[in-house]
């Protein structure tokens, strides 16, 4: 394989262009030519392709967002759209392809491998929603933003003697708000991979305000349903005033931790390696600190399981 190409797609997360640096850095360590889809599946059906060259990505593994810019591509779910960027990978001689996002991402890189044109995945999405993955790139740094978020409500809370509902983003997974209530200290989280508690909520406001516990937190997962309608319902069920927060978009910005630039690096490094190694159809990914990868197939079929013990650990520790 001489020639390799890059993309990002689906809901940008900090650490994807280290994720690219690393990728652009490893082809060209390898001798191989890269090139830069822009605006993820979008670009190559476009041909909105370019060379990179070690200038290309420098300065930019402490950006957030993607310098490759990102994008939802509904056309490349057709057969058509898939043929198309088929036919700019030919154009440019592009062998093979490193697709940085999440698992509507991948569906596009396993379609361009059944086709015959390998890919391999790199988990980049603020969610943790990848199977076969202990962290993707881009969920810590959203982590701490989050938790920087909540410490400032957590002021003007205990000012107020208030109850706060934050939302946060996950999409169907829990994690950033599991981890964000566990290091937040919340009084409640609330996850779509457990049932609605509502009562439970409510009974655990009582007993801290019995206890003279004069503000609260409470982290809704945005799988969950609004915020405001959790407020609502709060209300209805036990007269409770609620003040609701939803931290919307600013989860998905901001520069990447270190470990999010740690993680990038590495797993942008061995997806260039598989590539060039006769892998097709993978995604990279890190268990127990190890680097692994698993075929795309598997990681697709396969749910996220949220860490059970962590959310029995977050009840124990707020009771
Ligand atoms: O997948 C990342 C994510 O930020 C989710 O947490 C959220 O549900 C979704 O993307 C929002 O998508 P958009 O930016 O297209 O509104």
């Amino acid at each position: 394989m001489n020639k390799i190409g890059v993309l990002t797609s689906g809901g940008d997360a900090p650490g994807m262009n280290a994720a690219i640096r690393a990728v652009v850095r490893k082809a060209i360590y390898h001798q191989i030519d890269i090139y830069g889809i822009k605006n993820g599946f979008q670009g190559l059906i476009d041909g909105n392709i370019e060379k990179m060259d070690i200038g290309s990505v420098g300065d930019i593994i402490q950006r957030g967002g993607t310098i490759l810019r990102s994008a939802r591509c509904q056309e490349f779910e057709t057969d058509d759209g898939q043929n198309k960027g088929i036919e700019q990978m030919k154009k440019h001689g592009i062998e093979g392809l490193i697709v940085i996002g999440g698992d509507g991402s991948f569906r596009g890189a396993q379609k361009l491998t059944e086709k015959g044109y390998p890919c391999i995945g790199i988990p980049g999405t603020i969610d943790n929603d990848i199977a076969g993955t202990d962290f993707t790139v881009g969920f810590d740094t959203a982590l701490n933003t989050v938790i920087e978020a909540i410490d400032k409500i957590r002021d003007t809370a205990s000012s107020h003697e208030r109850t706060f509902i934050i939302e946060v983003m996950g999409r169907d997974a829990g994690d950033l708000a599991l981890w964000a209530g566990l290091a937040d200290g919340a009084e409640s989280i609330l996850i779509p991979e457990k049932k609605d508690e509502l009562q439970e909520v409510i009974n655990r406001l009582r007993r801290g305000q019995e206890r003279g516990k004069k503000h609260s937190i409470i982290i809704l997962a945005e799988g969950v349903g609004s915020a405001f309608d959790y407020a609502e319902k709060i209300k209805e069920s036990a007269d409770l005033e609620t003040r609701v927060t939803v931290l919307g978009h600013i989860q998905r910005g901001g520069s990447p931790t270190a470990s999010d630039r740690v993680l990038a690096s590495r797993l942008g490094a061995q997806a260039v390696d598989l590539l060039l190694s006769g892998e097709a159809g993978r995604i990279a990914g890190i268990q127990n600190n190890r680097l692994v990868h698993h075929d795309i197939s598997e990681v697709l079929a396969e749910k996220h399981m949220i860490d059970m013990e962590m959310y029995q650990l977050s009840k124990e520790l707020s009771i």
